[in-house]
This record gives C-alpha cells, structure tokens and sequence, in this order.
C-alpha cells in the first residue's frame, strides 16, 4: 500500500506568492516520488490557484461543512460544502483537527455531521483523534475510544474504504520533532485505535485502514515512525511549510 503524506498548511503562508512558491517546490520532488500519496491541504482560499489534474500531488481541504445544499441552496454564512470542494478538484478533507475542537468548538456530534456529508460526496476523510495529555490512569484511552465511536457513528460500511484516521496528540503539537510522541507509543495507540474500530468498521477494512501519525512530524523521526510505529504516513504540519523538509519526508517515506 501507498504510504500518505499529508500538509496540513493551516492559516499559512500568508500571500499567495508563497503559496505558489511552497507548492512548486513541493511538487517538482512529489511528482517523481511513486510510493507516497501526498496531498497538500492549503487554506480554501488557494485551493483553485493550484492546477493538478492528472498530477501525483492531490489537493486536500482542512475542513468541510455538513450540509451539501440542495437545489442549490446554502444559507451557512462563510461555510464550503464538500460538494464544492470536490468540484474544486480536491480529493481530501481533513475533519475534526484539534485546532478547531478547541478554537470553534467543534463537538463528536459536529465531527460525525461533517463525516457523513464528506463520505457522501465521495472525499476522502482524514480524521483526526487525539488527546490533551496523558493521564496515569489511562483516561485518554477512552478519551480517543469516544472521539472514534461518535465520530462514525451511522457511517455505511461502504465508505470506510475512504476513511484515514489521524493520531495527533494534542500535546505533540507544534514542536521540536524531537518532542514529538515515540514511535513505540504510536503503535501502541495504531493497535489501540484499530481494536476500537473493529466492531464500527469489520474486521477486514480495519486491517486495511491507514492509520497516519500528526505531531511534529519532521524529518528527524519520520523514519522511525513508520519502521518502529508501522504508520501508514503523516499528518505534517509546520514541517509541510518548508519544502526542503516536506520533500525530505516524501523521500523517507518512499524508501520505508
Ligand atoms: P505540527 O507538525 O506543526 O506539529 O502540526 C501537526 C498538525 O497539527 C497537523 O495537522
């Protein structure tokens, strides 16, 4: 299976000339690099601005509303239905990130609306579990255990083939790599993730499920991550802004 390598550019960069310019700089060693899946996830204002077609780079969004409108209809100021976003080209949605539990207040209940109506537009979902801190007594393993069940709740079985799960824990986020949470951890938390999901999902597309890591990922630790924590790729943050580390982590992906 393909390794997926994520950026998750957030607010950034702040002109689209850096866009544009982070982006080339991406996809000149993306488009030679045949074992990764990698998607660029930029803020929806530059999501046109990048031409893909028949490229091996895909355009991710960060975000997606829940309701696809009907007869065209779309009375959510400031919101973008997944529709839209497939008719832009975009491949991937990343839904549920930390960043906007915590900053707008997104609910399990909220995550699940918009996995549903990104499922059913035929996107690619990305979504991301993760907790706080981790506590002596283990309560952030039901922290992620709820995050997961509520998150799916009611999807159809069918579209589990295109659902990836992102490990980012909170505490991980926006460091130095080697502040990032060890490889060893990771896989205890995959194994953990997938028991959860086997009776959501089935036995056979849990197995088959990418299980992707986020968190200061970086070229320092990307190797031991996916040989030590067996990820299937990452949810790359900071690092997704510097193409010379960004294509460092394609290059490692492409040979684990
Ligand atoms: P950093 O790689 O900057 O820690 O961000 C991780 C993240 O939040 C990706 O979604």
């Amino acid at each position: 299976m393909k390794k997926l390598v994520v950026a998750n550019w957030k607010m950034n960069p702040q002109t689209i000339e850096e866009a544009n310019n982070i982006f080339s700089g991406i996809k000149r060693t993306a488009q030679k690099i045949t074992g990764v899946e990698t998607v660029i996830c930029p803020p929806f204002l530059y999501i046109s601005a990048f031409k893909l077609k028949d490229s091996l780079v895909k355009l991710g969004a960060q975000d997606a509303f829940w309701v696809n409108p009907l007869a065209g209809k779309g009375p959510y100021t400031g919101e973008i239905s997944p529709d839209m976003l497939k008719m832009a080209g975009v491949k991937y949605v990343i839904i549920g990130h930390s960043e906007r539990r915590e900053n707008f207040g997104e609910t399990n209940e909220m995550v699940n609306k918009k996995v549903k109506a990104a499922l059913e537009s035929g996107l690619k979902v990305i979504l991301c579990v993760g907790e706080k801190e981790r506590d002596h007594e283990h309560a952030y393993l039901r922290f992620i255990k709820t995050e997961l069940e509520e998150g799916l709740r009611g999807i159809k079985k069918t579209n589990f083939k295109n659902l990836v799960i992102a490990y980012e824990p909170i505490w991980a986020i926006g460091k130095k790599g080697a502040e990032a949470d060890s490889p060893e951890s990771v896989l205890q938390m995959s194994i953990y993730i997938r028991r959860v999901l086997q009776p959501i999902v089935g036995k056979e597309l849990t197995h088959d499920l990418p299980i992707i890591y986020g968190g200061s990922a970086e070229p320092v630790n990307a190797e031991a991550f996916l040989k030590e924590g067996k990820v299937q790729g990452f949810l790359v943050g900071h690092a997704s802004l510097k193409p010379e580390q960004f294509n460092e982590i394609l290059k490692i992906a492409n040979e684990s």
